[in-house]
């Protein structure tokens, strides 16, 4: 095995998160301003820029990689990024090759990623409501999301339910987005909303609904199991007695799991983003163009992971913009 990047408090890096465009089909209301302006497509590193990028990363040691957005499935030609990606899995270099996505373009793309080596995805989907959920996402359509979700299921992929915790638009949907997944056997996560983007009219506070809240509401109703499995990534897992099934806390802000931060982003621009909740990068896209060869660019990313930091600065109690970010949670993938 490849030693692994290793940070300044001894983290091994093994997983890289990689945002393949900026843009989305969708406008979720805590991801992206309503009139967003998108890079000009020059701007983005090509496929085969990308390529290079994450075989890098790859023989650096990293084992998961997680493509994102924007919406990763909007990105033209991305199903050559994912085949070339592939081939790491079958040198058993990579161990997972993974989305996140909003569902929307599944349907058409489900049985391809299957094919690539893909083995689970993980969807966006706050709200069951056609009418909430064309709200948040400000002109989705639920049923094409559940169609890409069903064809997913058909070509073998599991999904998990990401979720993010919204007070007063999702908590009375808690149980019922909970049984449906019980129901169509998807694990679910909840996630807490983080204070990112430019808030203009919207104050994330006012949506801020913390897990602790809603574990609690679950303990009422059901007997509660804490699972050690871990998948990689910063969710926490609880298995409910009753019904079996597993559910997952995102919480950055109620639990800060930096402690065992495992990963990196890099943007599709060739930003590489050591910390979501922070604006240090480095410039990635540089020293790829600089030489044909990779002595340069491995030479940034160790220097890069040099400097990542101990962890992040959200803070819903401090006032005004402190503790949080300007920059848009689609810019660096999630
Ligand atoms: P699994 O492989 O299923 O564990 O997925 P994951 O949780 O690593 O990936 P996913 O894209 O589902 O992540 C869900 C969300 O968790 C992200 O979109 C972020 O909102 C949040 N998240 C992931 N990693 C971090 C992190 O390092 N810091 C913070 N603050 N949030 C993170
Ligand atoms: N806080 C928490 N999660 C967010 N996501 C997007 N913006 C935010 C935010 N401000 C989630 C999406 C998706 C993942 C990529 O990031 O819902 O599941
Ligand atoms: Fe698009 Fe996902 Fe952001 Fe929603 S959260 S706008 S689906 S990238």
């Amino acid at each position: 095995m490849t030693p692994p990047l290793i940070d300044p408090f001894a983290r091994a890096i093994r997983y890289l998160r990689v945002s393949v465009t900026d843009r989305c089909d969708f406008r979720c209301v805590y991801c992206m301003a309503e009139n967003m302006t998108f890079l000009p497509k020059a701007d983005l590193l090509t496929l085969e820029e990308l390529d290079r990028m994450c075989s890098s990363f790859v023989g650096l040691g990293v084992e998961k990689l997680r493509i994102t957005g924007g919406e990763p499935l909007v990105r033209k030609g991305i199903m050559t990024f994912f085949r070339a990606m592939s081939r790491h899995l079958e040198s058993g270099a990579l161990k997972e090759l993974t989305l996140t996505t909003n569902g929307s373009q599944l349907g058409r793309f489900a049985a391809e990623l299957a094919d690539c080596g893909v083995r689970r995805v993980n969807v966006s989907l706050d709200t069951l409501d056609p009418q909430k959920f064309a709200d948040i996402t400000r002109w989705g359509r639920l049923p094409q999301v559940l169609d890409g979700i069903r064809a997913a299921q058909e070509a073998g992929l599991r999904v998990k339910i990401n979720a993010v915790a919204l007070k007063g638009f999702n908590e009375e949907e808690q149980f019922s987005l909970t049984d449906w997944c019980a129901r169509e056997g998807h694990d679910l996560t909840w996630i807490e909303v983080m204070p990112m983007g430019d808030l203009g009219n919207e104050d994330r506070l006012d949506q801020y609904w913390s897990l602790k809240d809603l574990r609690s509401r679950y303990a009422e109703r059901y007997t509660l199991t804490d699972l050690a499995e871990r998948t990689g990534g910063p969710a926490r897992y609880v298995r409910l007695e009753e019904t079996g099934q597993k559910i997952g806390f995102i919480t950055p802000l109620t639990h800060n799991f930096c402690e065992s931060c495992n990963r990196v982003r890099l943007t599709c621009t060739g930003e590489l983003y050591m910390c979501l909740g922070q604006e240090d990068m480095a410039d990635l896209r540089a020293p790829l163009r600089a030489s044909p060869d990779n002595t340069l660019l491995e030479r940034a990313i160790r220097a890069a992971i040099a400097r990542k930091p101990k962890g992040h600065d959200f803070d819903y109690s401090r006032q005004g913009v402190a503790g949080q970010m300007t920059r848009h949670m689609s810019h660096t993938g999630g």
